[in-house]
Order: structure tokens, then sequence, then C-alpha cells
């Protein structure tokens, strides 16, 4: 049987990891400033992470939502705790776009309506809700094509009111930071006109915080910036440093329904074992203070480098934007000088690594940009 072939992959097979390194199958030693998409949080193989979940398995691993499960409870005090939304209600699904998904779901349930807005460039998953929200018609299969999405340029309030006029919008989708559309920032000034619009139409705010939220930017949500609160926050890739788990944070004034959500696997013990070693992990080492803090180290470093168009992003979400004369620079900072990026198209590199980051390696990672960059 062979796999079916929907991923370019690097010719790297990785066999070890700790922290911010990996290695591969030859021994050889990466700098992994990519996390494997947003995922690594407190860092591969974290210590505190490993032996929450290595001490779950040995208690009780899995059994379905029908059954008290405290962890879940646990889990969802911390995480009102850590975000700053104590009051907040947590369901546990899977992915990110699971979560999405769900997000959407609560919205049309609470006010019945079915328009959504969703933006220009947008990126919220591959399952058939979240990919119609999503701006990127090469991924949208037939039976996904959905007549209720409206997509508008991002950042534009003026367009957004409009269509808040003419339609019986049910939510407003957006990312606080565009990650597959090229490290692009909602404004807070864009943030806070979706906040009074969803008041004053009665609609939901949703915050897809899946790639940008979970410390990321130093804000547990990079949508904080605007010092309001969205209704519903999705989260996934950091949440569990790699095993997999995802969520929504749901504002107090939505009220569940027993069967209106659901699914078998989300908030398994051992993901809600995974989930609590990362809040832990991020609590006691005040990682969102080193994820600002690294985060504007590099920032400020990259911004002085020469043949970048743009530098864009907050603490660790930082997408450099190279000319197509650069255009190679990604795969010689992997083939030459062993450091993983993520990637934009056409021409932007992703900063995606775990929120522990230090100065040194992210001195390291600036050496090599510069030897690229012949700075
Ligand atoms: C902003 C955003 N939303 C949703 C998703 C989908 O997450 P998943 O791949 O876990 O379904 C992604 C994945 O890259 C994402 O970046």
């Amino acid at each position: 049987m062979n796999l079916f072939d929907v991923y370019p992959l690097n010719d790297v097979t990785i066999v070890k990891a700790s922290g911010s390194y990996v290695w591969d199958d030859k021994g050889q030693k990466y700098l992994d400033l990519y996390g494997g998409h947003a995922v690594i949080s407190i860092g591969h193989t974290n210590p505190h992470w490993v032996k929450r979940i290595e001490d779950q398995l040995h208690q009780v691993s899995f059994y379905s939502n029908s059954v008290k499960i405290p962890l879940q409870q646990e889990l969802a005090d911390k995480l009102g705790k850590i975000s700053g939304k104590d009051n907040y209600q947590l369901f546990l699904c899977n992915s990110g776009a699971e979560a999405n998904e769900n997000a959407l779901k609560v919205a049309s349930f609470y006010n019945g309506r079915k328009k959504v807005i969703a933006f220009k460039k947008s990126f919220h998953g591959r399952t058939s809700l979240a990919v119609a929200v999503t701006d990127n018609p090469a991924i949208v299969a037939p039976v996904n094509e959905n007549e209720n999405i409206i997509f508008l340029p991002f950042n534009d309030a003026a367009t957004l009111e409009q269509a808040f006029l003419e339609n019986e919008v049910t939510a407003v989708i957006v990312e606080g930071i565009q990650g597959v559309g090229g490290i692009r920032e909602a404004t807070p000034d864009f943030l806070r006109s979706i906040r009074r619009l969803c008041d004053q139409y009665n609609a939901v705010y949703i915050a897809d915080s899946v790639q940008c939220g979970y410390g990321r930017t130093g804000q547990f949500y990079s949508h904080d910036i605007a010092g309001v609160n969205a209704d519903i926050y999705t989260m996934a890739k950091g949440m569990g440093n790699g095993f997999p788990v995802a969520g929504i944070s749901i504002a107090p004034k939505f009220i569940a329904k027993h069967f209106m959500l659901g699914t078998t696997f989300g908030g398994n013990h051992l993901a809600c074992a995974a989930s609590m070693a990362v809040l832990e992990e991020i609590e006691s080492n005040d990682l969102l203070n080193n994820a600002a803090s690294v985060g504007q180290y590099l920032l400020n470093e990259l911004k002085k480098l020469p043949n970048i168009i743009e530098v864009r992003g907050r603490g660790l979400m930082i997408g450099i934007e190279l000319p197509e004369a650069f255009k190679d620079v990604k795969k010689n900072l992997l083939s030459i000088h062993k450091i993983f990026t993520g990637e934009a198209k056409p021409n932007v590199i992703r900063l995606l690594p775990a929120l522990n980051l230090s100065i040194a390696d992210a001195d390291i990672f600036l050496q090599a940009i510069k030897t690229e960059l012949g700075a």
C-alpha cells in the first residue's frame, strides 16, 4: 500500500528531538524554528510533558465523554486563568479545523443565521465548513462550496460595515495574525470594529487562534491586542505540544445543550494530561514573556538586515518577505545551515519556534540569514 501523496516532502527523516533541536537518521542536528508548523510550544520532548503523559498512560489513557473526566475541568480552570477568560466555557476536540467547525456551529445555533464573514488570504482548515471559510479555491472541493460565505478584504472596516448592512450575518471568523496568508496582522482597530458590529447585529466574533494563539505573540490570544473579547476562541497547534488536541473557549452567553456538539476522542485523558503540561510549563517558565522578548529581539535584528522587503509579526510569529532573487534562502537555511523554518507563498519565511526559544538560538538563525542575505 502506498501513502496518498499529498505532501511535498523535505528529504529529512527526524529520529530524535529535544527542546528547539531535532536530529535526523544520519545524526545531523537541526535548529527547529518551524516547530512542525507552530505545534511545538514548550520544546520537543519537554521532560515535564513526557512525564505527565507517561504517568497518565499508566492510569487511564482513554474513555469516552460518557463518563466524568475531572482532568477536563482542571484544564478548563487553568486555561481560563492563564488566558484571562475565567468565565468562558471549554469544549475539547481534536484539530484546528474541527475547532473552527464547532465554533461556526455554536454561532449559527445561537442566532439561527447562516452567513459567515471571512477574509481574503484566510486559512481556517480543511473540513467542510472550515475550508469553505478558507480563501483558497484550490483546496475547496465542489462538495465544500458554500453560498453562505462572504470573503471581504482584511483590515477594511468600511467594507465590513456595509456587509453587515446587506446580510444576515451569523459570525465573523478572523485570525489575529494570518499565518498561511503570510504573517499579516489584524489591526487593533479592525478587531474592535468586528466586536462593535457583532454586538450591534447580534453576530458572533470568532477568533481563530489556532496558529497565532496559545502565547505565541506574548499575549495568550493575539486578538487580545485590541482590548476587546471575542465570543469564541478556537485553538489547537501549540495546545498539546504535538499531542493532537484542540478546543474552543466559549463566552458565557452561549448556553450548552446536550448533544449540540460532540466528539469521540476530544478531551480524552491523555490529551488533557498533555495540555495541562503545556499550560504548567507556560506558567512556571513565564513563556509568554519569553515569546514577547525573544520575538522582539528577532524582529529588531531582522529589520536591520539588507535585501528584505518586509519583516512582519509579533512575538514568535514572524514573517520575512524576500524578493524573488532570494527565493532559495529558505531551502539554503535547511540544507546549508541546518535550520528548519516555515514558508508562506510566494516568498515569505515564517518563524514559528517553541515559546522557550533562547536568545543564543535566535542568534544562530540571525547569523545564518545574514550570510544568506549578504549582510
Ligand atoms: C489559522 C489556522 N486555523 C486552522 C488551522 C487548521 O488546523 P488543523 O490543521 O489542526 O486542522 C490552521 C492550520 O494550519 C491554521 O493555521
